[in-house]
């Protein structure tokens, strides 16, 4: 019996628990997950300060979302009539129904802000520049489709909060010249949210959109290996004193900081997740609009935007933000400064690039807490 055991275990573990550099070497290479490693790093990808943890914090979430999505989907049903009992049934009936739905709620809102801030981290360290080009334009990919899974996602409870939150978003997508009224009615199936929305909503976010989002994370990690792994400076603190290319194992020196960063990030969504539960609201009503009706907060800066000028504000500014982002590293090829913060030679970039975050986070904060009834500005926060 011990023998089979072992033979079973030899059979999927080619390479017992690494000793040596020579063992470690051999297991990141011989392993499938390890293989998305190369056998060794330079000392100073390894240091916090080169990625602040942000790209595996996302992909740790990627991972928890699908686990959490995949359990709420053996409960959810996508009809307007079963769709939000399905959410009572979670709080009241499923066994760990409520810290489940915490978990892929609080998760999923983490998801947009951490993928957000890694995005900022790569360019502020000018990540996006040769031979990263074609990955940084991946990374806008993952960015959209963070959001569009995350909307997505909001209808599905079908309470007065998804309903009227989706119905601003699908109002603001109505709003492109041309081409909104017939998208409206491709992303709703009807001229209004309602069962065809719900179904097709479903369909993009645990279909659709989940297998785009794992084939371009599959492109993004292959693309960070191929390209030399993290941007970091030709002369880092960490490599001052080694010979040029001095490379150190990441068996166990990369895995177990990475392994260390997964546990942290479950620890901190699970802890969240039994002291707060994510809202629900009564039921859907399409008779009673909310006074105001927002969007989701990721959202609000566009709405509060779309405010001023629906085409303007809620079309031209979020479109060109996209596209300009995708279009940087055509652009800006300068190489100097590459791989630190707030360079001298960046700093240009840098103070247009914070600013303009900067400004998306302020329109966000008045569009979500300061705007009351009929879009008023009020002098407290609502
Ligand atoms: C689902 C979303 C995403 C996941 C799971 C993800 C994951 C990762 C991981 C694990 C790394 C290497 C380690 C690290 O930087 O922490 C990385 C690097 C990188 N990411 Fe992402 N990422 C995502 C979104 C983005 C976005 C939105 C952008 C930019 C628009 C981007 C651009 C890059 C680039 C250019 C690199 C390589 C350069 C460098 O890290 O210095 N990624 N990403």
């Amino acid at each position: 019996m011990r023998n089979l055991l072992k033979h079973i275990q030899a059979s999927i573990f080619r390479v017992g628990w690494p000793k040596d550099e020579r063992a470690a070497t051999k297991a990141m290479v011989s392993s499938i997950t390890l293989h998305v490693h190369p056998p060794k790093v330079r000392p100073a990808a390894l240091k916090f300060r080169a990625s602040w943890a942000l790209g595996i914090i996302s992909l740790v979430l990627a991972g928890a979302l699908t686990a959490t999505g995949v359990y709420l989907m053996f409960y959810y049903y996508p009809h307007p009539d079963v769709a939000w009992r399905s959410m009572k049934d979670l709080a009241f009936v499923v066994p760990f129904g409520v810290v489940t739905r915490n978990l892929h709620r609080w998760g999923a809102h983490a998801m947009v802000a951490i993928v957000t801030l890694h995005m900022l981290r790569v360019f502020l360290a000018g990540g996006y520049k040769p031979p990263r080009e074609a990955n940084w334009v991946a990374g806008v990919a993952l960015w959209v489709l963070t959001l569009a899974l995350s909307f997505t996602g909001y209808l599905l409870p079908w309470d007065q909060l998804a309903y009227w939150a989706v119905t601003v978003g699908a109002n603001m997508a109505g709003a492109i010249p041309w081409l909104g009224k017939p998208l409206r009615i491709l992303l709703l199936g009807d001229l209004t949210v309602g069962e065809a929305a719900l179904l097709r909503f479903y369909v993009l976010h645990c279909v659709l959109l989940p297998l785009l989002l794992f084939g371009f994370v599959g492109f993004h990690l292959f693309r960070v290996r191929k390209d030399g792994g993290l941007v970091v400076a030709e002369h880092d603190p960490a490599t001052l004193n080694a010979k040029p290319g001095f490379r150190i194992p990441s068996w166990p020196h990369l895995v177990y900081r990475e392994f260390l960063v997964g546990l942290v990030t479950t620890a901190v969504l699970l802890l969240l997740s039994l002291i707060a539960n994510a809202p629900l609201e009564p039921l859907a009503d399409p008779a009673r609009t909310p006074n105001p009706a927002k969007a989701p907060w990721y959202f609000l800066g566009i709405q509060e935007l779309a405010h001023w000028s629906a085409f303007w504000g809620g079309v031209f500014v979020p479109a060109v933000t996209v596209l300009g982002l995708a279009a940087l590293p055509y652009f800006d090829r300068h190489m100097d400064g590459v791989g630190r913060y707030f360079p001298k030679e960046r700093r240009v970039a840098s103070t247009l690039f914070l600013l303009l975050m900067t400004f998306f986070a302020v329109v966000t904060v008045i569009g979500t807490l300061f705007r009351g009834p009929a879009w008023a500005l009020m002098r407290w926060p609502s």
